[in-house]
């Protein structure tokens, strides 16, 4: 990739696909293509074939996805399956017939069997049954991984498929529908600090535990390996570190001042028991993360609250 090639960034409005835009802009790139949905939408097969028949993009970060908490899952699996394959496929389709050079495929570290063993390394994918509260989307990305991998061998297109764990940062979602743990966690105890509230009751148990990383080094991570990998192999994207979801909450409530009880709503799910990657395979790249939990979580509770205080909180 070069700083002339014409790049296609897909979900450029979201936050991933607005932190891989940014970064490539200060990169020096200077022909980004970042169609909202409206100018691009990617169930819309046609639409799909026009835009790439008439920009020909060289490289494309497949960013964008039907993405949400537990609730959203739940709520609609045909949607969050359904839409994201057919996304995927027209995609897919389009790069072949207009010969692009390489693509990106963005998948996510829920591809894993629930009870897998822990780290997850890239081959344990399909080893076992998936967690149920997001199978629709799970699937979704492993039919998008399986498709870079047949492109690649039947037709000689690569496609760099980059795992990512929790992503969270500048740009997440804070309204409840969409919100993942990280950014719902700062909304209700900064809400609950503002409002003066006794008490705060989350989901689940709160033992689960996940790994974070700060969207500005995912970022990083999908450019560093789009620029250097020339398979279509899946490579892990983390920090190697995990936290439960109880001392993140915990760590949160210290972080912002509340100062009531934090209760566990034990009848709700807590989702897959630990998701911790191994990130041997990014590691021996070169790459590692440069945000660590405590700043990266401060920098996200000061968004939210300046976000609040414009009122641009939905
Ligand atoms: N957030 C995480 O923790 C995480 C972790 C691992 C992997 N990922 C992956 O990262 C990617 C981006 O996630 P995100 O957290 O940045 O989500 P996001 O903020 O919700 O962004 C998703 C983007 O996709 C766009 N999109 C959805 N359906 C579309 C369609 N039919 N046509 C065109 N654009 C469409 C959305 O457009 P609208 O704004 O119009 O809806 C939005 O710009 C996804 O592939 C996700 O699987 C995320």
């Amino acid at each position: 990739m070069d700083r002339n090639s014409i790049v296609l960034i897909t979900g450029a409005g979201g936050m991933v696909g607005s932190a891989v835009r940014d970064l490539l802009c200060r990169c020096g790139y200077e022909r980004v293509l970042a169609p909202s949905r409206k100018e691009l939408d990617l169930c819309d097969r046609e639409m799909v074939d026009g835009y790439m028949s008439v920009n020909r993009p060289e490289y494309v970060f497949m960013i964008a996805a039907k993405v949400g908490g537990i609730a959203a899952n739940q709520a609609d699996p045909v949607g969050f399956l359904s839409e994201n394959v057919r996304m995927q496929l027209n995609l897919f389709e389009a790069c072949l017939k207009y010969k692009t050079r390489k693509n990106l495929f963005l998948g996510s570290s829920c591809i894993y069997p629930r009870e897998c063993p822990q780290p997850m390394k890239e081959e344990y994918l399909l080893a076992g049954p998936l967690e149920s509260t997001n199978e629709g989307y799970a699937l979704a990305k492993i039919v998008g991984l399986k498709l870079a991998r047949y492109y690649h061998r039947q037709y000689g297109m690569v496609t760099v498929c980059p795992m990512p764990c929790n992503i969270y940062g500048t740009n997440d979602h804070f309204d409840f529908q969409r919100s993942h743990v990280l950014s719902a966690l700062v909304r209700r105890f900064v809400d609950a600090c503002d409002e003066g509230r006794p008490d705060v009751t989350l989901w689940g148990t709160g033992a689960a535990r996940r790994e974070f990383l700060h969207v500005i080094d995912a970022a990083e991570a999908i450019v560093f390996l789009m620029e250097r990998c020339d398979d279509s192999d899946i490579v892990n994207v983390g920090t190697g570190e995990e936290i439960s979801v109880r001392e993140l909450a915990e760590r949160i409530s210290r972080m912002v001042g509340f100062r009531g009880d934090i209760r566990w709503d034990h009848g709700k799910p807590d989702g897959m028991p630990r998701k911790c990657l191994d990130i041997a395979r990014l590691s021996n790249a070169g790459f590692r993360h440069k945000i660590n939990l405590e700043a990266g979580v401060q920098r996200t509770i000061e968004e939210y609250r300046r976000l609040k205080a414009e009122g641009r909180i939905p």
